[in-house]
Formats: C-alpha cells, sequence, structure tokens
C-alpha cells in the first residue's frame, strides 16, 4: 500500500515554532516518526512539505493513480484554502486529515476546516501520534 503523506506550511519550523502549542521535536523527528511508524505498518510512505498553496494542490493532483490514500496536514490552509478541499476532491482518494494540536480547543478560526468536508477522518490533537493513527485508518479501511 502507497501513501502520500502532505505537510502544509510552517510545519518545517516544528521544534522552533510555538513549542508550548507544538512541542520540541523537529520537523525531522516527525518524518522520522512517520517513515517508522509506516514501516511497522507495512505501508510505503511519501513525504512532502511546502509553505506554498499551489504546491500542495499540484502534489495532491499527482496522487492520482498514484498512491492508495492520503494523510495531510493542511496547516494554515486547513482553514482558508477552498483549492485544496478541490484538489482533493478532484482525485478521489481515500483521505485522512491530522493535526498536532487540538484545532478545537484554540482560536476560533482555527475551528472550521474546509479539509473536513472531503477528508474521511480527521484526528487532532494528539501530536506525533495522531500520524501513526491515521496510517493504520487508512490500512485498515483502504
Ligand atoms: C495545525 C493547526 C493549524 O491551525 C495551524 O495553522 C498549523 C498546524 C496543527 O497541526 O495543529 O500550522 O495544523
Amino acid at each position: 500500500m502507497r501513501v502520500l503523506v502532505i505537510n502544509g506550511p510552517n510545519l518545517n519550523m516544528l521544534g522552533i515554532r510555538e513549542p508550548a502549542v507544538y512541542g520540541r521535536r523537529t520537523f525531522s523527528d516527525l518524518e522520522e516518526y512517520i517513515r517508522s511508524e509506516a514501516n511497522k505498518l507495512n505501508i510505503e510512505v511519501s513525504l512532502y512539505q511546502s509553505n506554498h498553496e499551489g504546491d500542495l494542490v499540484d502534489k495532491i493532483q499527482e496522487a492520482l493513480n498514484q498512491y492508495d490514500g492520503i494523510l495531510i496536514n493542511p496547516a494554515a490552509y486547513t482553514h482558508t484554502s477552498v483549492a485544496i478541499l478541490d484538489a482533493l476532491k478532484a482525485v478521489q482518494l481515500p483521505t485522512v486529515e491530522v493535526h498536532l494540536s487540538d484545532i478545537n480547543e484554540r482560536e476560533p478560526f482555527r475551528r472550521f476546516s474546509y479539509v473536513s468536508l472531503y477528508a474521511q477522518k480527521t484526528i487532532y490533537g494528539k501530536g506525533f501520534e495522531g500520524y501513526a493513527e491515521g496510517l493504520t485508518w487508512l490500512k485498515e479501511n483502504c
């Protein structure tokens, strides 16, 4: 099984950015964690991170016929991007949305997610473990 893992803007700053919210582990720690969890589940993962909305749209479009599912943390674009929602709707791959923090317990503008209008499952507030839970869900449901 092949899964595309997409991380959106500012997630490359993990470890530096708002440690009280996101913790002190770095983005490369996160990538290592995802690879190791995918390996345990016998999932082949490709990891992609970008700070640019259009690049994220391009990557989602390229996933068509290449992957069995998508695990995406759209970061700030979660709350703003109709383009990312439309790309996910276009490729129609099973999709899990993941957030490190609990987006429902933060500023009110984080409570709405465009991506949730397509994603079959949304996981939030579980830190790195949310990515493992998302991969497990894809393994069991695709
Ligand atoms: C985030 C939550 C978003 O609201 C925020 O803009 C992020 C990260 C999370 O993983 O908790 O950049 O997606």
